[in-house]
């Protein structure tokens, strides 16, 4: 098969995902929920298969509506996706043409180079700032003519670290024809968000997803949110059928009964985070205190430390490139970070 050069020259994104099994080990290397969801998750699948419905092609009307009315927004300002990777996939491919310019702050979330790779775009990749804050200054000034869109992963995933809404603004104001993409996949744990901003600035686009406090990234589900224009546009790009009705029964589960992810919330982000960062900060490893469900964490030994974990069924995930002597720490209720405090609290101890 003569497949594109562009494609050949790749390596596939492949995350170290077979095999994981939580019975085994402590999953904290993919920022999942380490809780399943709640009940009404597993009645809505199961109701949907009762209902006699596999056999029919999907409808979204409802859960757009709801979706729409619980974050304030209306109905047209939103397009579904096959997790919020394909809301990457297929903003990009609305705005760019091979060849133009992305300006992509890294270290990030690897989904960004991947899809830019297949469309043959450039990458302008500013660094992160060594507090692992986001370098607003270095993205301006890497705004040329042949560059079309920013990504402002906020929180940013490895980091965690969090972008002032006022850069946001100042960005979308001072160039209102560069694109602006703010994925929020992990807005939940922070409880700030820009998504009533799509009203007022045509040139933003949101991503969300119901796999990281929403806890069901099995499904697959995420959302666009931005200008109806630009929605009517993507929903040219993505397929007419590409979320599957299980994403959708599951996710009006979530949203219809959200106290089960807001306490899951809360427990994370006020019980078991400040409890992990305290631990750290008492035994001297360096983190960075970032706004969702994990932190950064740069042992003198990453390599180390992450093997020791291993062995001892902890699996974290260690980070590459400027970032490499890092590992990521996902972060889940109170009682399973106290098993990662002790088992790391022995590997710090050291060889008695
Ligand atoms: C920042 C960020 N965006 C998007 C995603 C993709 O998530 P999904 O496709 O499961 O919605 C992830 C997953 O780790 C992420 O960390």
């Amino acid at each position: 098969m003569k497949v594109r050069k562009a494609i050949r020259r790749m390596k596939p994104y492949a995350p170290p995902l077979e095999g994981r099994d939580p019975s085994a080990s402590l999953l904290l290397d993919f920022n999942e929920s380490l809780l399943p969801p709640p009940p009404e998750v597993g009645q809505a699948l199961r109701r949907f298969i009762e209902e006699g419905r596999l056999q029919l092609y999907p409808e979204y009307g409802r859960i757009e509506a709801k979706l729409a009315a619980f974050h304030g927004l209306s109905p047209d300002c939103i397009i579904l996706t096959n997790g919020s990777d394909q809301g990457i996939d297929i903003v990009f491919r609305a705005l760019l043409e091979p060849g133009e310019t992305v300006v992509l702050p890294e270290p990030t979330f690897a989904m960004y180079a991947q899809v830019a790779g297949t469309l043959e775009l450039r990458i302008a990749a500013p660094a992160y700032h060594e507090d692992m804050s986001w370098p607003a200054e270095e993205v301006r000034a890497a705004l040329t003519p042949e560059a079309r869109l920013v990504v402002a992963v906020n929180p940013n995933n490895p980091t965690g670290t969090v972008i002032d809404p006022a850069i946001l603004e100042s960005i979308l104001t001072d160039f209102p024809d560069v694109g602006l993409l703010v994925d929020e996949a992990y807005a939940e744990f922070t409880g700030r968000t820009v998504l009533p901003w799509v009203e007022r600035f045509a040139n933003l686009a949101v991503l969300r997803t119901f796999s990281k406090a929403l806890a069901i990234p099995s499904l697959r589900l995420g959302f666009v949110a931005a200008n109806p224009d630009f929605i009517a546009e993507l929903n040219k790009v993505r397929g007419p059928y590409d979320v599957n009705m299980m994403a959708v029964a599951a996710a009006e589960a979530q949203i219809d009964h959200p106290e089960s992810w807001r306490s899951y919330v809360r427990e994370v982000m006020e019980r078991a985070k400040p409890r992990v960062e305290a631990f750290l900060r008492e035994r001297g490893v360096t983190f960075y205190p970032g706004a969702a469900n994990f932190l950064l964490i740069r042992p003198g030994d990453s390599r180390g430390a992450v093997a020791f974990l291993r062995e001892r069924g902890i699996a974290v995930r260690p980070q590459k490139g400027s970032i490499a002597d890092c590992f990521r720490l996902s972060i889940g209720p109170l009682e399973v970070m106290e098993r990662f405090i002790a088992v790391y609290g022995e590997y710090l101890d050291g060889p008695a």
